[in-house]
């Protein structure tokens, strides 16, 4: 039921902060130290390399956990879209452990995956938001995501979700192979400054709509650019605005730009950098200024300890690891108030399934 909420959507996003807190009880002890199964962390240590497996949504977020799995875990981990390493497999290494992630756990492009992770004995982890769902039930080990159902079509507290389970297992995996990384890693500690930073974003929404009537209900494409993390968060922003408001938007690598999409940039073009990186700040910072010669409206949604005077949107400070789990929820708000402006169905785009049970 969505209550008072016009639309799903807006309440699953200000579920977050409460999503957030669910998981630190449900996956930290009063100490800090993950509860994990043993046995699956013992089937993760052995292996060489971490495979994760998802679409969408559940992709991108992938792409922020592989970073973790990385850091944390010392163990070299790649992600990759599900309808192609389907039909495309690379060559795996000689001990792999796989990771689905999926909100529904029906997505049929990641069952077909699992099949086979599953003909070759290989062992096999889905995070998913629902208990015996087909990838659930077909993978060794599961962990839950406690979000509560997801209905709208655009998934936002699902990802931030998979984010912090994420970092739940990487530090879980850290610890049990004896990272000093994953010791220092307060998580207890930080996702409650997460929760508390994302509460004071969804507070602030007012901001977020006057921006978009400035800069986003006009626009028929917009761009969200960023290096590291914030590439990756850049993707997610841009998935949301296309498939609910059919702004042409794109993510990109902010680097890439000059090597031909700046083509793209008129007068007006929206181009939204994310900076929450203190090696990459500077760089994507000129990146937008580029654009801005060129006629780019610049946003900016920036770490509170790197912004400057004119940046639209500040974040509370977090552990680099983390970030996205904040800078994504002023982009889920600029999508919805796109959507909402333009008078569409925010919770029901045209042409989307919620769940895709076709390859
Ligand atoms: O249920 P899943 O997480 O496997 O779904 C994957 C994608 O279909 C999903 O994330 C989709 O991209 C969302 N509509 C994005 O908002």
């Amino acid at each position: 039921d969505k209550g008072a909420y016009p639309f799903y959507m807006l309440k699953e996003i200000d579920e977050q902060p409460a999503v957030m807190r669910r998981l630190v009880s449900e996956y930290l002890d009063a100490d800090g130290q993950p509860m994990v199964e043993e046995q699956m962390l013992a089937d993760i240590a052995d292996a060489d390399h971490i495979y994760i497996i998802g679409a969408g949504t559940s992709y991108h977020a992938g792409l922020v956990g592989a970073r973790m799995f990385e850091k944390f875990a010392k163990t070299p981990t790649t992600v990759h879209v599900s309808s192609e390493f389907a039909y495309e497999q690379p060559l795996l290494s000689a001990k792999p452990f796989f990771i689905f992630l999926s909100q529904s756990g029906e997505t049929a492009d990641s069952r077909e995956v699992l099949v086979n992770v599953n003909k070759n004995h290989w062992p096999s982890l889905t995070i998913t938001n629902v208990d015996k769902s087909t990838l659930s039930r077909e993978a060794t080990y599961t962990m839950l995501l406690f979000a509560g159902p997801e209905i709208a079509v655009a998934s936002t507290k699902a990802y931030t979700a998979q984010i912090a389970v994420e970092a739940v297992l990487a530090k879980a995996l850290g610890e049990y192979l004896k990272s000093e990384d994953a010791k220092d890693f307060d998580l207890k500690h930080e996702l409650a400054t997460v929760a508390n930073g994302m509460q004071a974003i969804t507070d602030s929404k007012d901001k977020l709509e006057e921006i978009v009537s400035h800069y986003l209900s006009k626009p028929r494409n917009a761009f969200y650019i960023g290096r590291g993390v914030d590439w990756a968060v850049s993707l997610e922003a841009a998935l949301k605005l296309k498939e609910i408001s059919y702004v042409q938007a794109e993510g990109f690598a902010s680097g890439e730009l000059k090597h031909g999409t700046i083509a793209l940039i008129e007068k007006g073009t929206p181009v939204i950098g994310i900076i929450t990186q203190d090696r990459t700040a500077g760089l994507t910072r000129s990146n937008l200024e580029e654009t801005q010669a060129r006629g780019a409206s610049i946003l900016t949604i920036v770490s509170r300890h790197l912004a400057k005077e004119d940046d639209t949107v500040i974040l509370p400070d977090v552990n680099p690891y983390l970030t996205p789990l904040l800078s994504v929820v002023p982009a889920q708000l600029l999508a919805y108030y796109t959507s909402l402006g333009k008078g569409l169905d925010v919770d029901k785009p045209r042409n989307l399934a919620k769940s895709v049970t076709v390859q």
